[in-house]
């Protein structure tokens, strides 16, 4: 269900994490990745303009995957798919997440942190995981090591992941594609430098 990720990230596997205040700089912030060659953005609902910026992102920039971030609740995972959510992400999972999730877990990327949580989400139905907060939980040799054992998976790490080490993560035969906020930080998008970002976007997949 998730193969129209797979395949975007395949073209370009580095995912903004978007923390956007006002929705009215969505359009120039969705055109801004767009131009930078992004083709996934994840866009957190830890403002509360969160769902108003996935809706004005595809309207934008309809090719873009938008994705929502910080999914806790099924109230989360209901508002994200009523503004046009292409794909969900959590930080990890909750006995009544995954109960509201129902169906929609064939679209969600929950985070994990240990080979045991990976193993849960994989026998619950979930694919595709994100390694959260990577940089902390073992970064590129937790990764290595889980790829032995746990073969089936395969992750996106988040969370302190730098311009610099995107490109260790990415060699790594089981991760998909790298999240991280600095392509468009919170000041970025704050000072409307939308060339900026567009570059920071370019030079990350071209270091990629
Ligand atoms: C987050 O939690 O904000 C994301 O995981 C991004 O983390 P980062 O700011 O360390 O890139």
């Amino acid at each position: 269900p998730l193969d129209f990720l797979l395949e975007a990230a395949r073209r370009a596997p580095i995912v903004p994490v978007l923390i956007v205040e006002q929705s009215e700089v969505a359009a120039d912030l969705a055109r801004a990745l767009v131009d930078g060659g992004l083709t996934i953005a994840e866009v957190t609902l830890r403002t509360p303009s969160g769902f108003a910026v996935i809706e004005a992102m595809k309207a934008a920039a309809p090719e873009l995957i938008v994705g929502a971030g910080t999914v806790l609740t099924g109230s989360d995972v209901e508002n994200s798919i009523s503004a046009g959510a292409d794909f969900l992400v959590s930080p990890g999972m909750s006995p009544r997440l995954l109960d509201a999730l129902g169906e929609r877990r064939k679209i969600m990327i929950p985070g994990i942190a240990t080979a045991t949580e990976a193993m849960c989400r994989y026998e619950e139905g979930f694919g595709l995981l994100k390694l959260f907060p990577a940089s902390v939980v073992g970064g590129v040799g937790a990764l290595k090591g889980f790829a032995s054992p746990l073969p089936h998976m395969r992750f996106m790490p988040t969370g302190g992941v730098t311009e610099a080490d995107a490109g260790n993560y990415l060699a790594l035969p089981n991760v998909f594609a790298v999240g991280g906020s600095w392509i468009a930080s919170s000041a970025d998008i704050a000072a409307a430098d939308w060339r900026g970002i567009s570059t920071k976007a370019t030079r990350a997949l071209a270091r990629a």
